[in-house]
C-alpha cells in the first residue's frame, strides 16, 4: 500500500512518494523506477542523489538500453544509449550529442531518515 506524506517546500504543498531506501542507490550507480506513469531514474554522485525523468530532451525516448544502465563506462556522465549523448549528473545538462545545451527534466527529491522520496 502506498504511504502518502505531504510536505510544504518553497511555499508549495507537495505529495511525497517513497522511491526507495537511500542504500538502494550506490555511489556512482543509477537505478530506474516506474512510479505510476512516470519513468524516472536516480543516480548518486559524491553522496548526493539526483533524479530525472527517463526521457531524452530531443526525442523523448528512454535513455538506457539495459536495466539501470544510465551511466557511461567511467560513471562520470549520464549517457543516452541510442546516440551516446552525455549529460552532467549534477544538473542534467547535455554537454555532447544531438541535444547539446538542453537538459534532462529534474525531479525534486528529499532524503529523510534513510528513505528517498520524490516530491509530486
Ligand atoms: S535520444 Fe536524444 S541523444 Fe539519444
Amino acid at each position: 500500500m502506498l504511504k502518502l506524506t505531504y510536505i510544504i517546500f518553497n511555499t508549495k504543498l507537495f505529495k511525497m512518494i517513497q522511491l526507495c531506501s537511500q542504500d538502494e542507490i550506490s555511489e556512482g550507480l543509477a537505478k530506474g523506477f516506474l512510479i505510476g506513469e512516470r519513468n524516472i531514474f536516480a543516480v548518486k554522485k559524491n553522496d548526493i542523489i539526483f533524479a530525472y525523468e527517463n526521457k531524452c530532451p530531443h526525442l523523448n525516448i528512454e535513455l538506457e538500453w539495459l536495466e539501470d544502465q544510465f551511466l557511461d563506462s567511467e560513471k562520470n556522465f549520464i549517457i543516452c544509449s541510442t546516440h551516446g549523448a552525455l549529460f552532467k549528473i549534477e544538473d542534467g545538462l547535455c554537454i555532447s550529442g544531438p541535444c547539446e545545451g538542453q537538459t534532462l527534466t529534474p525531479i525534486e527529491i528529499k532524503v529523510d531518515s534513510g528513505k528517498v522520496y520524490i516530491l509530486n
